[in-house]
C-alpha cells in the first residue's frame, strides 16, 4: 500500500469552483517531489480503511474492544463525516450529505468509552456514507484550482490517523488472527555492530515548516523558526525490548528513584510491571501481537510502553528523553548546508528501503535496520518502526495559528499530553515527516510507541 501513494497522479483538469475556508493556494510539492497529490493519496487511505474493517464481522465492527477505543464503525463513518464536512461543505460548497450524523461522531462531544451508545450507522449504511462523500469530494478535488488542496491533503492524513487509530484498535482486539502482512518480517540487522550513540551538533537549525515548503504540514508543525540547541549524544536506535529487559530484570518498576511522581502514582494504581501486551511464561517474556502469542523478539525497539515508562528507563539508564527539539534536529538537521530536510535521509518521499512505515509490516524492523534512511548525524529509525516520546509537553511553535481548526491541535496544548515524533509501523507516509508531531498523555500505551534516550555532552554514560 505504501508504494501506491507514492505514484504521482496526472495533475487534475482545472475548472472554475467555489471554495470556501481555504487559503489561497502557493504550496508546492516538496523539493525532490515526488510526493502523492491528494486524490492519490486519498485512495490509498480508503483502501487502508477497508482493509482494516472489510475482514471483520459486523458485530465485531460494532463491538467495543476497549474503553480506550472507538468501536470501528465509529471511526468508519467519522471519516466519512470528516470529509463530509471539509471536502464537500468547507471545500466544496456544496450542502451537507449528512448534516444530521455530525454530533454523533463529533470527538468532543462524546468521549470514546462512552461512543458505543450513540445510535451509530452500521456497517452497511457507514460504507454507503464513506463511498458517496467520497464520490461528491473527488468531484470537488477535480476542479480545485491547482495548488489549492490543503483541505485534501488534511483529509487524506485525518483518514489514515484513523487507520493507524483502527490498527491499534485491532491490536486491542482479543480472538482469532484476521489481519496479515503485506511485507515479510523484517530480516535481523545487527545493531551491536553500531556505535551505541551518535553526536548531535550544537547551533541553530530550522524547526518546523512553513506551509509554502510543505502542503502536507498541518498547523501545529508551522512555522519554521529558528532554534539553538546545545550538542547532545542521542541513541543511534530505539531502545530494544532486550535493553528494556534488562530494565525490569533490575527491579526498574520496583525503584521509585527512576520515575516521576505522578507515574510512580500511576505505576503502582494500574500495577505496571512490564509493557502492554507482555507475559511472563517462566523464564520466558511473550507477547500478543494481532491475535498471535510470540516470544518477545530482543532485537526491536520496545513499543507499547507509557511516557511514565520511557521516562523511567532513561533516567535507570543514566539517561533522558530528548527534547522536541533535539529530536527534531537529529531527524533533520543537515550539517553539511545548514538546512533542514524532509525526513533523515534527505526531501525524497520514504520508501521501503528507508522507513518501517504505512502497515507493511504490523511490527517493528529490529533494530539497525535501515541504513539508507539514516539521518546526517547518523541515527537510525528516526521514522517509522515506533513513534518515540520526547520529554515535552504539547504546545504551539512560536508564531502558531490553528488552521483550519481549533480542534486539530490548539485545544490539546498545556501539560496534558506529551509530544511524540517519527510515526510507526502504522502510520502511512503522508501522515509522517520529520515535521510532523503526534501527542498522547503519558499514561497511554496503546499507540505504537517506543523511545530513545540521550544525553548531555560530558555527562551521563
Ligand atoms: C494526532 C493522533 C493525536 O487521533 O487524536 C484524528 C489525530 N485528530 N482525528 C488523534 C486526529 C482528529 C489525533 N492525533
Ligand atoms: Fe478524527
Amino acid at each position: 500500500m505504501t508504494e501506491d501513494t507514492l505514484t504521482p497522479e496526472p495533475p487534475a483538469v482545472p475548472r472554475a469552483v467555489t471554495t470556501a475556508g481555504t487559503a489561497p493556494a502557493t504550496a508546492p510539492e516538496p523539493p525532490g517531489s515526488p510526493a502523492p497529490h491528494a486524490r492519490s493519496a486519498l485512495e490509498a487511505a480508503r483502501r487502508r480503511t477497508l482493509a482494516l474493517t472489510d475482514c471483520l464481522p459486523d458485530d465485531e465492527l460494532l463491538a467495543q474492544h476497549s474503553p480506550l477505543m472507538s468501536p470501528l464503525v465509529w471511526d468508519l463513518a467519522h471519516i466519512g463525516n470528516q470529509e463530509d464536512i471539509w471536502l464537500v461543505r468547507a471545500a466544496g460548497g456544496l450542502p451537507a450529505l449528512r448534516a444530521d450524523l455530525d454530533s454523533h461522531y463529533d470527538a468532543f462531544r462524546t468521549p470514546r468509552a462512552d461512543r458505543p451508545a450513540l445510535p451509530l450507522l452500521r456497517p452497511g449504511p457507514a460504507r454507503r456514507y464513506l463511498a458517496d462523500v467520497r464520490e461528491r469530494a473527488l468531484d470537488v478535488l477535480a476542479s480545485a484550482p491547482p495548488g489549492d488542496d490543503f483541505l485534501f491533503r488534511m483529509v487524506a492524513q485525518h483518514e489514515q490517523q484513523h487507520d493507524e487509530t483502527m490498527l491499534a484498535t485491532h491490536q486491542l482486539r482479543r480472538g482469532r488472527a484476521v489481519l496479515d502482512a503485506p511485507a515479510p518480517r523484517p530480516a535481523p540487522a545487527g545493531a551491536d555492530r553500531l556505535p551505541r550513540e551518535v553526536l548531535v551538533p550544537g547551533g541553530p537549525f530550522t524547526m518546523g515548516v512553513d506551509a509554502a515548503d510543505d502542503p502536507w504540514a498541518l498547523d501545529n508543525e508551522r512555522p519554521a523558526h529558528t532554534v539553538h540547541v546545545a550538542p547532545f549524544w542521542l541513541d543511534t536506535v530505539p531502545v530494544t525490548n532486550a535493553a528494556y529487559q534488562d530494565f525490569i530484570a533490575d527491579g526498574g518498576y520496583d525503584d521509585p528513584r527512576w520515575w516521576h511522581p505522578d507515574g510512580w502514582f500511576h505505576r503502582q494504581r494500574a500495577r505496571l510491571t512490564a509493557p502492554a501486551f507482555w507475559r511472563r511464561d517462566g523464564g520466558l517474556w511473550l507477547r500478543r501481537r494481532f491475535g498471535h502469542a510470540e516470544p518477545v523478539p530482543p532485537d526491536e525497539p520496545v513499543c507499547h510502553v507509557s511516557w511514565y515508562e520511557a521516562d523511567a528507563y532513561a533516567r535507570w539508564a543514566g539517561r533522558r528523553l530528548p527534547t522536541e527539539a533535539e529530536w527534531e534536529k537529529a531527524a533533520r538537521h543537515d550539517p553539511a548546508t545548514g538546512r533542514s530536510l524532509r525526513h533523515p535521509w534527505g526531501d525524497t518521499p520514504p520508501g521501503p528501503e528507508q522507513a518501517n512505515l504505512g502497515q507493511r509490516h504490523l511490527q517493528p524492523a529490529p533494530a539497525g535496520s535501515y541504513p539508507q534512511g539514516a539521518a546526517p548525524c547518523g541515527a537510525r529509525q528516526l521514522l517509522g518502526d515506533v513513534w518515540e516520546w520526547t520529554a515535552d509537553d504539547f504546545g504551539p511553535h512560536p508564531g502558531f495559528s490553528a488552521h483550519p481548526y481549533r480542534e486539530y491541535s490548539e485545544v490539546f496544548f498545556g501539560t496534558s499530553h506529551k509530544v511524540l515524533r517519527g510515526g510507526s509501523f502504522g502510520t502511512d507516509p503522508v501522515a509522517c515527516r520529520g515535521t510532523f508531531r503526534n501527542w498522547d498523555l503519558p499514561v497511554r500505551r496503546q499507540i505504537f510507541a517506543g523511545f530513545r534516550t540521550c544525553r548531555d555532552t560530558g555527562a551521563g554514560r
